[in-house]
Formats: C-alpha cells, structure tokens, sequence
C-alpha cells in the first residue's frame, strides 16, 4: 500500500462499498453529442479514470429539464432515451471494479451558452457577473424541475449507475433559492431559511419516492460563496445540517464559488493547493455524513494525510486525474513520483469546455481522446529505430518519451545545461512555476526510460549525421521577433526574453508593448510593478491579457489593479524616439506622444528555429519537426506534437 493506508482503505457510501477513497469530482467535459445524447467517447473518458483506479466517479452535472440546459451539449436526464447510453458508462466504469454516481443540474440563472437560452431564478435578476436576465419562477415552473430531477434521478438508477448527487453548488438553479441575496421571493418558496430550502427539500423528496430509500443521494454542496454579496462558510455549514437533518441525504460533496467568482471554483495556479480543505474539516466537525474535501488536491501524498487528518473521508480530484488518469494506480504501486501532476492552468479543461468545446489537458493529449491515445494504445513500434531528438524543451523531451516507451533508441540532444527549454524562463513570471511540473515529469520520464542525454551539445548537420540516425526529431524552440519600428535599436528597448534572462537594465519608468495578450506581456508588467516600477503597458488587443483563460485573468487583474500598472488598450506603438514614444490608436488612426520612461520592452511573435531542419531535411532518413522549431506556439502543441510524432516513428 506504499504509505497510503488510508487512501485505499474501502469505504461506504451509504450501501455502496467504493474501493478506495480517490474521487472523480463531477466535471461536464463537452463529450456527449450536440442534440444531448450520451456518446461513447464520454463513456470512454470516465472509464479510464476507473482504470486508472479512482474509487468512485461522478459523471458530470447533466440537465433535469430543458430550460436547465447550460450548454447545447448537456444530456437531457429527463428523457428515457438516454438510459441505454448510460449503461455503457456504468458498464464499462464497473469493469474496473469501480462505483459511478450521476450528478444532476439545473443551470438556473447561468449558462453557456450567448445568447442564452431562458434562464430560471427563484428572483428576476441576472447573475451579478453576466448581462442575461432571468425569468421569476412560476410554481408549475418549480413542479416541472422537481419532477425533471426526480426523473434524471431514475433514469441514472435505471442505467445501472450506483448513486446520483444532485447541485446545491456554484451554477445551480438549487443554490440561487437557498441563497437570501438570489431569492426575494414572498411565496413559500422565499424569505425565511425554511422556505429558501422549500424547493432542494422537495427535490430530494420526490427523487427519494422516484429511486427508494437506499439509493445513495449526496449534494454537491457550495459551502462559500466567495463573493461580497453571497453566503460564506458559516450559512454552508447550516445548510450541510439543516440537509443532515432530512435523513434522506447520503453524503456531502463540498464545494465553494459561484459563477461570479468562478476562479474559487475551478481555482487555477494562483490560488493554495488545498485552499478548501478547512471547509470539509469545518463540514467534519458539523455532520456525521461522509464528506468528500475538493480543490487543488493533486498529489496522494497531501490526500493522504489529510484523510490521516480526518478532514474529510473521500478526496476529490478532477483536474488531477484529467491530467493523469493513472494517479491512483500509481499511488497504490508505490510510484507517486511518477504521477502527471496537474498544474492548475485551466487551459486545457476548463477554458475550452467554457466553449462548449470538448475537453483536452496540455499536460495529457489523451484527455478526451482516450479512444486513440488513452490507456493501452501506445504499441511497442514495429521497428526499432535510432533517434536523435535535437533541443530538450517540452516538445524534445515529450517526442522523446515516447519513442522510448515504443522501444526506439533515443539520443537527446541539448545545447545548454538543462532540459526544460522556454519554460524554464516563462515560469519566472508571478504565479507561473506550476509550468515547471511539465518539463519536470518528462526529464523524470526521459531519465526512467533510459534517453541518452547529450548536455552542452550544440547540434549540427555534421555531428547529427555523424550518430547515423534512423529519424531525427527537431525540437529546437523558438527566439523572439523583433518589432519593426524606428527605435527599436535603441539602448534602452529590450524584448521580454531579454528581461527574464537578466540581461536587461531596467529603469523606473517602463513601457511595455504587448502584442500577445497573454503572461509575457502582463505577468512582466506585474512582476516589475511588484519591484516598485512604474508600468505603463499599451497593446493593440482589446484589453490586457485578453488572450489569457478567464479564470487566470480575473486573479491576475485582482493583483495588478492594486500595483502601479497603467494599461492603454488599442494602440499599436509605431516609434520610439529616445525616453518617448509614438503610438496610434487602432481605430481611429489618432497618434499620441507618450514621454519619460528608461526602458522600452517589448513582447511580439517568435519565429521558429529552423536552419537545422532544412539543413539535414533530405539528407537524413527521416526527419520531423515538433513544437515551436515548427510553428511558436503554446505548450499544450509542444506536448501535442511530440505524443504525435512520437507515435509516428
Ligand atoms: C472542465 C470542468 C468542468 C466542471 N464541471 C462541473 C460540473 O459539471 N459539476 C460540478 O459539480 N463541478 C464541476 N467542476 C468543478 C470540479 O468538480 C472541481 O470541483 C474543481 O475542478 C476543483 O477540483 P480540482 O482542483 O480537483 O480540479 C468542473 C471542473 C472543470 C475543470
Ligand atoms: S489543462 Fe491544465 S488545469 Fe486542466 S487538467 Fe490539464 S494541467 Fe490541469
């Protein structure tokens, strides 16, 4: 059991015996079909977190109406025509031997989808964050969700799934009528806790009358609302009881943060691992249900002690286990080190299940794609080869990985001192070294595997040639363009890879051209804020950081607006002329003269590395290119290419 007692220590919900204490949290994934059907590559994602070993899985939030309807692509629950798709999730989730639960929603006053669909609240009133208004609910409006839950509730009973939850929780039409500042209501359905509480209790009355006593019913439960306007953990606390008290409840799933404050939800990078445990300890302390703790808790080591802690029964993972579906089969084996560690960047999940795009991780190309590249697909190539993979960055390192894991020979060639190529420099930014576990795992993976590493190598046409490769992989990144404007020489105009090298003397007065909208341009300007510079920061984009996930960019802004940053949206600087510049707004043409700064930086387009690649394209078997040495981009198309070409060789 490797030091993890309590991690795979069986447990009951209930009547259903889970394994061990490891939690898919719910998270809708943008699989199932556009007309709200269940698909079998959604299927295929849970399942491989029950191979992975999870104890327990619950499948997304889907809808118990039409009008709950967040996303063109929930599952309609209401409809027995999902009931056959279904069983194939609970089939194949069982061969596993693992327990699968069905979590069932109402969007409420939050959507998706823009324009939205009609949206229901206990109160008209939009979500404080979004422009949509609502309709007030009429009681048959009330009488249609009851029934929608409870016959969700059926139909996941009647597809062989082992218990349902139903949402009390960040987007859910449940939350808005518990919550005093969403439900003005007069009827019985508002005012006093009792009546607030009127609607989730009949809720789970008539799912209670539709599945018997003994199915397990859990509530994923938002215990703070992390708004100034909302509930905090004490009126969670009361509900969690007050619920308790029904008898009717099985278990609580925590979670925290509304659709308003949506980075407390899905917290990324900037918020502390573990940031919620305290809730389900406080939630230990106030109920005898079992508790499942959530947020950030993507290593067996910390879910381990804080079960040891008795701060929850179960642990709840989601982005972990999209990152590595494998971490608790890998915990259990006593090889925790070699877990694919999540690093909270939402890019890949969230962001693009905002969309209604299905899901993908940047550290895990097989999220969402299981079918093809999931667990089991990766065949022992039919030929083994010599490969020589030319720059040890993220792309380097990926392609090298599994080349080795198909059995080829691989040389690694870097020209430095150390792997870790880009990223080793954009982690420098504030709230960025997360992006260190990438490179990290795969030096890890390289090193395991057996990857000769040539460090302080500088490749060229010759000395590649000269290994005899089979195929050779260039992995040789990218450098940063140039702006084309007069003053770009100047002493004082640095790009941004120039600062994070420390090869830049900054000044007091800095303007900052940002062409990318993304952390190059604002996380340089808050890190020289934070060392006391004056940062003025003018981009073309609509706004800083436009280009940068949502959740990232609302902690993000939280922290700049309280530094002297000053940001000038649509301009475009056309020249720099000793300590001023001269920029034009994009749409009116207009030009301004801004004056007084020490120092210039700029952030623009890369351009790839590539005259090894033509130099040896032709005169060597095979060669590839991956990652930047193609096109600069993002890592998740560095690990991307690097799985692909991988798997080609
Ligand atoms: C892509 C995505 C979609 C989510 N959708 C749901 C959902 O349908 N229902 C729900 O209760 N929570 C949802 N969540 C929240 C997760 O269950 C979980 O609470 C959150 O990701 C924090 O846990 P983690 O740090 O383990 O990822 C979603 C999370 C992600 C990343
Ligand atoms: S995309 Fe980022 S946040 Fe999402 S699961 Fe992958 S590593 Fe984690």
């Amino acid at each position: 059991m490797s030091g993890f007692s309590h991690l795979f220590t069986p447990f009951s919900i209930g009547n259903v015996t889970v394994k061990n204490r490891i939690v898919f949290l719910p998270h809708f994934n943008a699989l199932s079909s556009e007309d709200g059907m269940p698909t079998e590559r959604d299927a295929l994602y849970f399942a491989e977190r029950a191979k992975g070993g999870a104890g327990l899985i619950i499948m997304y939030g889907i809808a118990c109406t039409l009008s709950g309807k967040m996303s063109q692509k929930f599952i309609h629950g209401w409809d027995p025509q999902i009931v056959p798709g279904l069983s194939q999730y609970a089939e194949l989730v069982h061969q596993h031997g693992s327990k699968i639960f069905g979590q069932i929603n109402h969007g409420g006053h939050t959507t998706l989808q823009n324009p939205p669909q009609l949206l229901f609240a206990p109160t008209q009133m939009p979500e404080p964050s979004s422009p949509f208004n609502t309709k007030e609910m009429e009681i048959e409006d009330i009488q249609e969700v009851i029934e929608g839950f409870a016959k969700t509730a059926l139909h996941f009973k009647m597809a062989g799934f082992d218990g349902v939850e139903i949402k009390v929780a960040h987007d859910g039409l449940l939350r808005s009528f518990v919550s005093e500042f969403f439900n003005r209501r007069t009827d019985q359905y508002g005012g006093s806790f009792e009546n607030r509480l009127r609607f989730p209790l009949e809720v789970i009355q008539a799912i209670r009358d539709a599945v018997g006593d003994d199915y397990p019913l859990g509530i994923r439960l938002c215990l703070d609302e992390y708004t100034s306007w909302g509930y905090g953990l004490d009126f969670g606390l009361k509900l969690a009881k007050a619920f308790e008290e029904t008898g009717q409840v099985t278990y609580i799933n925590t979670d925290a943060g509304t659709f308003s404050s949506f980075y407390m939800e899905i917290p990324p990078a900037a918020v502390p691992k573990g940031f919620a445990v305290h809730m389900s300890a406080s939630l230990k302390d106030t109920i005898k249900l079992p508790v499942i703790a959530f947020g950030r808790i993507n290593d067996p080591v910390q879910a381990e002690k804080i079960l040891a802690d008795g701060q929850a029964d179960l642990i709840g993972m989601a982005r972990p286990l999209i990152a590595d579906p494998e971490l608790p089969n890998k915990a259990m084996r006593g090889d925790a080190d070699d877990v694919r560690a999540c690093i909270h960047c939402n890019d890949g999940c969230i962001f693009q299940v905002m969309q209604e795009k299905a899901i993908r991780c940047i550290h895990n190309p097989a999220a969402g794609r299981e079918k093809t590249l999931g667990i089991g697909t990766l065949m022992p190539a039919a030929v083994k080869k010599r490969v020589v993979v030319i720059g040890g960055g993220v792309a380097g390192l990926k392609v090298s990985e599994i080349a080795a894991l198909r059995g080829h020979q691989v040389t690694l060639i870097e020209k430095s001192g150390q792997l870790g190529g880009q990223v080793l420099l954009a982690s420098k930014l504030p709230y960025r070294d997360q992006l260190l576990e990438v490179p990290s795992h795969l030096i890890k993976r390289v090193n395991r595997l057996g990857v000769e590493v040539l460090y302080n190598t500088e490749a060229t046409e010759a000395n590649v040639r000269s290994l005899q490769p089979d195929a050779v992989v260039i992995a040789t990144g990218s450098y940063s363009g140039k702006l084309n404007i007069p003053g770009i020489d100047q002493d004082n105009v640095y790009n941004v890879y120039d600062v994070l090298q420390g090869k830049a003397a900054i000044g007091d007065r800095v303007l900052l051209i940002d062409r990318g909208g993304h952390y190059k341009g604002a996380g340089m300007a808050e890190l020289l804020a934070s060392q006391g510079k004056h940062v003025h920061i003018v981009t073309p984009l609509l706004f800083v950081g436009e280009n940068l996930e949502p959740s990232n960019r609302a902690l993000l802004y939280q922290r700049i607006s309280k530094l002297d940053i000053e940001m000038t949206p649509h301009v475009e600087a056309v020249s720099i002329h000793g300590r001023d510049a001269v920029i034009q707004h994009v749409y009116s043409g207009k030009e301004q003269r801004l004056s007084g700064y020490d120092t210039f930086i700029y952030v623009t387009y890369n351009h790839s590395n590539e005259a090894l690649y033509h130099a040896l394209k032709g005169k060597c078997k095979e060669v590839y290119r991956v990652g930047d040495s193609a096109a600069p981009r993002m890592i998740e198309q560095a690990v991307w290419d690097g799985e692909e070409i991988g798997r080609k060789l």
